[in-house]
């Protein structure tokens, strides 16, 4: 197993969109396995494989305060989301220490390969289904800053920048 390194805004890999997962290989298994160990040394309770550099549609999840409940989701699909919303604080391995209130459906329903390539499916709410919404989101492109106004967005941007130039010169 590896940790990988986990690119950070404004790297251009993550604002493009993955391609599908084509087969659930051994290759695929592996790099599922250094995501998870990546994403619990980061610690964090998401990763999106593009956010190690990978353009495919797969992710990695355990939301649970053991840390004992591993979910990958491979070309994973929202094929229902409900009609109430929610919000709540999210931050991402891409933009470490940002945070940010995202509204979002409170429950999602998502169809996926697992890692042994079986489709499943997949009814969320609260956390769970926050946390997918967000993975989903990587694999298209988009970041939970996209989801929050201009001002909000460019205030996040230019903090990281700054904590940046402090870590550059101390
Ligand atoms: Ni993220």
């Amino acid at each position: 197993m590896a940790i990988l390194r986990i690119l950070e805004v404004p790297h251009p890999m993550l604002k493009r969109r993955a391609a599908p997962v084509e087969r659930v290989d051994e290759e695929i298994r592996r790099l599922v396995r250094d995501m998870f160990e990546t994403m619990y040394e980061a610690p964090g309770i998401g990763l999106a494989a593009p956010q190690v550099g990978v353009g495919r549609r797969l992710c990695v999840i355990d939301v649970s305060e053991e840390k004992n409940a591993p979910l990958c989701l491979v070309n994973p699909r929202i094929t229902w989301r409900s009609e109430n919303l929610a919000s709540a604080e999210e931050g991402c391995l891409s933009l470490p220490d940002q945070y940010a209130e995202v509204t979002r459906p409170d429950a999602v329903e998502v169809v996926y390969l697992d890692e042994q390539g079986e489709e499943r499916k997949l009814r969320a709410d609260g956390l769970l289904a926050r946390c997918i919404q967000h993975e989903i989101d990587h694999l298209d492109g988009i970041l939970f800053i996209d989801h929050i106004s201009a001002l909000k967005r460019n205030m996040i941007l230019r903090k990281l920048a700054k904590a940046r130039r402090l870590k550059a010169s101390a």
